[in-house]
């Protein structure tokens, strides 16, 4: 089970704003979907808030302290990372990290590729954003130009 960051960021950061994406880039949804499915994803209790229904033909995996999760088929609710890394014993799949900030600083030390897609324009009214040295490192391997001047950036670990 390898473990993947999986992150759209705006020229200054941001990565969200009121609990939702702070744009609409369709040809970055359909290249997330593509790049996760038949793998698992764990996301923080807002993203899954904000995202509102599990993803399909993915293990969803929703990381809260306090609980309150809705109880759905194909979730799990795990209360700290250790849990999550612990289903590599079961898993035979990828784990995608997807956000949002907190739950990328909770993964960042056992995240070992990064892919960035790099949205051109910046976000001023953002509540959500990456820290500066989040792919400290970390090297960039491939870069893919996508749609609408989106570019998409793989990296893997130093060394
Ligand atoms: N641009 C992108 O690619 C992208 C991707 C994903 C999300 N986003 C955006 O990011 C924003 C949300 O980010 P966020 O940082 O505010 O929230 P988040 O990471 O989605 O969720 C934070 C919550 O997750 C739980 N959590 C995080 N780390 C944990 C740990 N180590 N152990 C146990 N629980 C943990 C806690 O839940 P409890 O409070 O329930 O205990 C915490 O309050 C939204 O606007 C969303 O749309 C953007």
């Amino acid at each position: 089970m390898s473990v993947t960051g999986i992150v759209a960021v705006s020229e200054n950061l941001a990565i969200g704003k009121s609990g939702k994406l702070p744009w609409h880039y369709s040809s970055d949804l359909k290249f997330f979907k593509r790049t996760t499915l038949h793998n698992a994803v764990v996301m923080g209790s807002t993203t899954w808030k904000g995202i509102g229904k599990p993803l399909p033909k993915r293990l969803n995996i929703v990381l809260s302290r306090k609980g309150g999760i809705d109880e759905r088929p194909g979730v799990l609710h795990f209360q700290n990372t250790e849990s999550v890394l612990a289903l590599e014993e079961y898993l035979n799949c990828d784990l995608f990290v997807i956000g949002g900030s907190k739950t990328y600083e909770s993964f960042a030390g056992k995240i070992e590729r990064w892919i960035v897609t790099e949205i051109p324009k910046t976000v001023e009214d953002a509540d959500t954003f990456m820290p500066a040295d989040f792919l400290e490192g970390f090297e960039l391997l491939i870069t893919e130009d996508g749609e609408k001047g989106l570019k998409i950036k793989t990296y893997g670990r130093k060394g």
